[in-house]
This record gives structure tokens, sequence and C-alpha cells, in this order.
């Protein structure tokens, strides 16, 4: 039987992170779209991904883009840095013509050659997406003099899915990075890593306003707009709001408390082992 458009655009968003920090591009998604039903797929018994080699972060991709296929989802949003880094264009060629797959690097990258061409821009991330130097690749490859401070930031991931992002040991832990002398001399600080927006106001607590912290979150969010509009994908207003659903590979207690917190409504996790 051959499927409409309409039935194409009544199909729901797959949405991936290896926690809760992909959550900050979903909620942005859910404003921006909000007649969009999310599936959100949290990899937590792999948690952190920006530990682990490339091979595996691209298994563990290819597993989540099969769960979010078999829900039909008719885009798939890698939001996670490090999965972007590692497994962008490997998924991009799994999920073929099956649905559209957007990433959190090239809609960034964009960003920032738009509005820091010729300045100094700081970028803080995880150990695989700093690592792989895709962002200085792309940002290079745009020419147009933006000047890259990378620096790995390891230890803010498990802080914040273990809860800490709003007190002393978070404050501490996040002056010692913002010190760094890598991060010296920036105009804006790009957070390069879905979890990071959760410390944004201590970041900006810290900058005093004399850098700009840079959540990509409504970027992402205005790149998966934009492709849905242009395929005629966007879905038609209902009378009840859409009921998201949100599906974890190992269920820990910080992580349920974390997205109802975060997401700001009640949310039924479901447990999703990736392998049996
Ligand atoms: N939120 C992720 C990112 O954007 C992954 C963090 C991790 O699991 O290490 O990189």
């Amino acid at each position: 039987m051959k499927t409409s458009a309409p039935d194409l655009a009544a199909r729901p968003i797959g949405i991936f992170d290896s926690g809760i920090g992909g959550l900050t591009v979903a909620r942005a998604v859910a404003q921006r779209l909000p007649h969009e039903r999310l599936v959100y797929f949290g990899d937590t018994a792999h948690l952190p991904y920006g530990e682990k080699s490339t091979a595996a972060i691209q298994a563990y991709s290819i597993k989540i883009c099969d769960v979010l296929l078999r829900q039909h989802c008719k885009l798939i949003l890698i939001a996670c840095n490090s999965a972007s880094a590692a497994a962008y264009e490997l998924v991009r060629e799994y999920v073929g013509s099956k649905a559209v797959v957007v990433g959190m690097i090239d809609p960034v990258v964009a960003h920032v050659g738009q509005h820091y061409a010729g300045r100094p821009v700081g970028l803080i991330g995880t150990k695989q997406t700093v690592g792989s130097n895709i962002y200085r690749k792309k940002i290079d490859q745009l020419d147009l003099g933006v000047d890259l401070h990378a620096l790995a930031t390891p230890l803010l991931v498990p802080m914040i899915e273990e809860g800490f992002f709003a007190g002393r040991v978070s404050e501490e832990i996040i002056r010692a990075y913002l010190d760094h002398a890598t991060l010296q001399g920036i105009d804006a600080l790009l957070l390069a890593c879905t979890h990071f927006p959760l410390i944004k106001p201590q970041m900006e607590a810290y900058y005093q306003g004399r850098v700009a912290v840079l959540d990509p979150s409504d970027v992402v969010a205005t790149t998966v707009a934009e492709a849905l509009a242009a395929r005629q994908l966007l879905a038609s207003p209902a009378e009840a709001p859409p009921a998201h659903h949100f599906y974890v590979s190992d269920f820990t207690r910080s992580f349920e408390e974390s997205t109802r917190l975060f997401f700001g409504q009640e949310v039924q996790l479901e447990h999703y082992p990736l392998w049996e």
C-alpha cells in the first residue's frame, strides 16, 4: 500500500542522546513545534558516550536508530554531540530514505560562522567531541576567521547526570574548567555537549556578561523545523497535546527525577534494553 504524505507527517520525531542531555534539545523542539510527537531515547546503559570509542558509539547509535525506525519516526535527531561526531555520516547512510537525519554539528557550525566571523570562540565538550576535531575542521572549512579554543571537560556529564547542577560542587568544577588557559580571551563559549545547557546559569554567573554562553538547542530546533517544512512533513494541529514517549536503556531514579524537573512535565519512563 502506498503511504500518503499526511500519514508520514503524523509520524513522531525520534531524538536520542546518552542520557538526559538531549532533553535540552527535545524541549526546544517541543517549544518550536508544539504539535509534534516526540520519541526520546536516553542510552543510560552506555553513558557517558564521551569516554567511549568511535566504534562503540557507532554501534549504540545504529541500535537506537533501529528502535526509532520501528516507532516509524519521520526524522531522527542525534541530540548528542559525541554521537554526532562519531556516527552522523554512518547513521545517515544506515537510515537512508527511511527518515530525515539531523545532527548537532552542522547547524551549530553555520550559526557560529554567521555570528562570530573573525572572533575567538571557546568550545567545551566531551573527549570524543573535542578529540574528533570535527568542529574545528568544519569551522575552518567556512574560512571566516573564527578562532576556536576547544577544551574537553569530561567531569561535567557524570556530574549533571547525578543531579549536581546548581550547587557548590558543580560551581567548583565549572570554575576549574573555565579558568583553564585554553579558554582565556574568548568572546563566546559554545556548549558543544547537550548536557551543558543545564549548567548554563552557573557559567553565565562565572562570566558576569563578559562572554556569551551559546546554547545551540534553539538553532538545532529551527533546523529540525526547516527540514520538516521543506519536505511537507510538519504535523497538523490536533485537539489534544501530543503524548511524548521517553525510553531509557537502563532505568535510574536520577534520570527520572531530572527528566521530570527538566522537561517540566510528568514523564513516563520506559525501560528498553538495547541488547537482551
Ligand atoms: N550529551 C552528549 C553530548 O552532547 C553526550 C555526553 C556523554 O554521554 O558523554 O556529547
